[in-house]
């Protein structure tokens, strides 16, 4: 397995660099469904980074508790600056997502905010086949992805844009991918259903939220 990608010395700029280049969008995309996660009380949060996505649920829900897993320490430490003062409602985790086994199941919510796009499609489709087992079955995956869509826009804007963050992200953080998972393919077959999907510019970013359950009835706690 090759390791995963070093974003330390991102850390302090993260934010900075996120608003020179996509301006307020991926905020958006990472707060698109929260308003139907604040009955969520256990939630794992993937590959948050400086952890803007965690400060706010903490913030909007004042019940929740959060596994904060990342591989980058530094970025652990801004996450949990970022929490401040809630930050006692978090439960770090300086780990591989790839090999970790969660910590305090059974999750009702799992985050991964731009994060799936540092996996390949067997790294997403293994991920999500060894959570389901913790999740409960009301529990909600949100997710805010990159995507290239299958239209002119799709190859001659947003796939170059992602190929040009992907080599900017390998000089980086020495991450060695060039293009995206296939991550619907991946949670699909490990059993997730898409419940809603929103898109901005033109397609380019998606957000999105996923059941485990397969066949879906009746009404969940989180909507
Ligand atoms: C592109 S950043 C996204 C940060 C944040 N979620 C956001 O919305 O901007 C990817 C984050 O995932 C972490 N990461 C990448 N690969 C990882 C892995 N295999 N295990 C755990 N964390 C990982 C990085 O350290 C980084 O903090």
């Amino acid at each position: 397995m090759k390791r995963a990608p070093n974003f330390d010395h991102l850390a302090r700029i993260y934010r900075w660099m996120e608003l020179f280049t996509f301006g307020p969008w991926l905020a958006r995309c990472r707060f698109a469904f929260l308003p139907r996660l604040l009955n969520a009380r256990n939630a794992l949060v993937l590959g948050d980074g400086d952890g803007r996505f965690t400060a706010r649920l903490l913030q909007q829900n004042p019940s929740v508790l959060i596994d904060a897993l990342d591989a980058s320490p530094r970025m652990l430490q801004a996450l949990v600056l970022n929490a401040s003062p809630r930050s006692g409602r978090i439960r770090v985790h300086p780990a591989d997502a790839r090999l970790w086994i969660p910590a305090n199941p059974p999750y009702d919510l799992v985050a991964t905010h731009f994060f799936l796009d540092c996996l390949s499609t067997r790294e997403v489709a293994d991920l999500a086949a060894r959570l389901r087992p913790h999740l409960t079955p009301h529990a909600r995956w949100v997710i805010s992805e990159f995507a290239t869509p299958r239209s002119p826009f799709g190859w001659f804007i947003a796939l170059p844009v992602v190929t040009a963050l992907y080599f900017a992200f390998g000089v980086l953080t020495g991450l060695d991918r060039f293009h995206l998972p296939n991550h619907h393919q991946a949670l699909s077959q490990a059993g997730f259903t898409l419940l809603d999907r929103q898109q901005r510019l033109g397609g380019l970013l998606v957000s999105e939220l996923w059941s485990p359950a397969e066949h879906l009835g009746g009404q969940s706690p989180t909507g």
